[in-house]
């Protein structure tokens, strides 16, 4: 399939989709949520594909929903239309997302990073929700992923007063996993999707499964989903094969059922 704003490979069995507006700094316009989607979903319909890494260009993951989009519209058409519509179907895919960040991840872009599984940064990352400065507020779930992410305290200095940290600020702060060295980036988080994408499929989709449930359900309720997923994984031929394997020394051949 052609898309008009991302470009999309799969290398392997990781799928790639990189955000392509150049000349917006990939800002999120509804075009690229629904490009996006479209991929993310195909990848995740696949079982060719065992993870999914979204990226951006060097300048920027993507500096926001597009302002000049949503500069004339109404609080109803905001909320009726399908303005963010696609958004909770990709933080829904079943498969684990890598975001791989250089640049600026501003405001939607920061709330797209944070919609996938792991946010691996460049040095030249810088991650924000200005929001603020437009007289608004985020509204792709950084007023809830990001408290979160990195607590209370430090979301809501961030949010209310709109400032940007670098990728040494988010790694601290536990937003971004590893910080490495822009040209290395890409490389990087090709490392990371392959390992992800080497494990079986369906042990993959029970743990992002239960890694949601933490962010989500209160623990005794989140305990209980994790001992029935981990219970259902006893009946895949991956986890005959993943055990035996460990008893005869050897890698396991996983065939992702
Ligand atoms: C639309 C954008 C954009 C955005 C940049 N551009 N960000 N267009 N929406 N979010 C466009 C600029 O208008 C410009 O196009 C081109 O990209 C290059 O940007 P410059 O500003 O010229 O680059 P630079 O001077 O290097 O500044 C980079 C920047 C700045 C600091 C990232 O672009 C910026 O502050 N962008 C907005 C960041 C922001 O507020 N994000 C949050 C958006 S609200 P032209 O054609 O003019 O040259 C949001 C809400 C999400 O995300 C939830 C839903 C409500």
């Amino acid at each position: 399939t052609e898309y008009e704003t991302i470009l999309v490979r799969q290398e392997g069995r990781v799928g790639w989709i990189t955000i392509n507006r150049p000349d917006a700094l990939n800002a999120l316009n509804t075009q690229v949520m629904w490009d996006i989607l479209s991929a993310a979903e195909a990848f995740d319909a696949d079982e060719g594909v065992g993870c999914i890494v979204v990226t951006g260009s060097e300048r920027a993951f993507a500096a926001g929903a597009d302002i000049k989009e949503m500069e004339a519209k109404s609080g109803l058409e905001m909320l009726m239309g399908d303005h963010f519509g696609g958004w909770p179907r990709f933080a829904a895919v079943r498969t684990p997302v890598v975001a791989a960040v250089s640049g600026y991840a501003l405001g939607g872009g920061c709330e797209l990073a944070m919609m996938c599984d792991i946010i691996l940064a460049a040095d030249t990352a810088k991650f924000g929700q200005p929001e603020i400065n437009l007289g608004v507020m985020p509204g792709m779930g950084g007023s809830q992923r990001l408290v979160r992410a990195i607590g209370y305290y430090k979301a809501a200095e961030l949010i209310l007063t709109g400032r940007l940290i670098d990728a040494t600020e988010a790694e601290r702060a536990g937003l971004v996993s590893r910080v490495v060295p822009a040209d290395e980036l890409l490389a990087e988080a090709g490392r990371v999707a392959e390992t992800i994408a080497s494990k079986s499929l369906p042990a993959l989709y029970a743990t992002k499964a239960a890694l949601d449930a933490a962010m989500e359900t209160p623990l005794a309720e989140g305990l209980r989903f994790e001992r029935h997923v981990f219970a259902a994984l006893f009946d895949t031929a991956d986890q005959t094969e993943g055990m035996a394997a460990f008893r005869e020394k050897r890698e396991p051949r996983f065939e992702h059922r």
